[in-house]
């Protein structure tokens, strides 16, 4: 790993101009998406520097070179960049009143979790000056994560921290503050509307007597293709849980029925809960 680090270590602006030169970078939540996210930006050569709660989960990143720390304030306290990729509003501001006060004037704090734009300015009112928060959640699932094909929605100016989202997927600029996590919301939860209607239209299918095989493959050639494409994903892990969050976050936003009933239809059997959110179809 040494070795690694020093031949970035004099790397700089390519010929096609992307910059390479390795930061340190602290990356505070290694869960599903979080783990093989860091993993792409260990393996770019950047310093890098974990926290998780649960810290056996640093494991493999450790072992490849990676610095371990005990604490989300010893994690950031020499960062240039900070990337958090927590569960939901609670994680995020739990870990936030940890390791704000030990951040350093300069440093860019990017927020990849899903948390939506009152949490994302909850989190920006607890900076100390000089530091910048970039939201910037993403589209897209673990397979996705680990090959750095993530749909980034981000708000605020992202250009200081190109070299390291670029390496985790495609930037989408959203606006100010808060808007990455504005749009998250509204994609995430069109998404997962839409994997609710698919379950619901091969029930009514298999009501009438169709075959299931049939009512997908024709469903797939409409308007809900991406849909049936999500609702029959093998690759992807998102667990029902974190719908019903996403949920819960849309529909404390604004009025919406339909999304309610898409809650509930979520919350329901306790025991799918962990499962991916392809299972409402199954
Ligand atoms: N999975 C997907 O396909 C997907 C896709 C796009 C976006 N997202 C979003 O990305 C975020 C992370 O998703 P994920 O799938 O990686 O979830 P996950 O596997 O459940 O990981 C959640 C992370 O948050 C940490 N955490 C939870 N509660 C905490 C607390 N109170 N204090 C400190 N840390 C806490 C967990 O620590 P432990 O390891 O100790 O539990 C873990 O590191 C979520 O906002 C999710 O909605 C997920």
């Amino acid at each position: 790993m040494l070795d690694i680090r020093l031949s970035h270590a004099s790397a700089g602006p390519s010929v096609d101009g992307m910059d390479t030169t390795p930061q340190k970078i602290a990356f505070l939540g290694l869960g599903s998406m979080g783990l093989p996210m860091a993993r792409r930006l260990l393996d770019a050569g950047h310093l890098l520097t974990l926290w998780n709660r649960t810290a056996s989960k640093a494991d493999a990143l450790v072992a490849d070179g990676a610095v371990r720390a005990a604490t989300p304030a010893e994690a950031v306290r020499d960062a240039d960049v900070v990337v958090t990729m927590l569960a939901d509003p609670a994680a995020a501001l739990a870990v936030a009143d940890e390791m704000v006060p030990a951040l350093r004037p300069g440093t860019q704090w990017i927020d990849t979790s899903t948390v939506g734009p009152d949490t994302v300015a909850a989190l920006a009112a607890r900076l100390p000056a000089g530091v910048t928060l970039i939201d910037a959640p993403v589209m897209g699932s673990v397979d996705r994560a680990a090959t750095g094909e993530l749909m980034i929605l981000a708000g605020g100016d992202t250009a200081p921290v190109a070299a390291v989202l670029d390496r985790l997927g495609t930037v989408t600029p959203c606006g100010g503050p808060g808007a990455g996590a504005a749009l998250k919301l509204v994609l995430i939860n069109a998404a997962i509307g839409g994997v609710a209607l698919v379950a619901e239209a091969l029930t009514l299918a298999g009501a009438l007597g169709l075959p299931r095989e049939l009512a997908l493959r024709t469903l797939g050639a409409g308007p809900l293709a991406g849909a049936v494409g999500r609702a029959t994903a093998t690759g992807s892990y998102f667990p029902v849980a974190l719908a019903a969050k996403d949920v819960a976050l849309a529909t404390s936003s604004a009025k919406l029925p339909v999304l309610e009933a898409v809650h509930g239809l979520l919350t329901a059997d306790p025991a799918l809960l962990a499962e991916d959110l392809a299972v409402v179809a199954r």
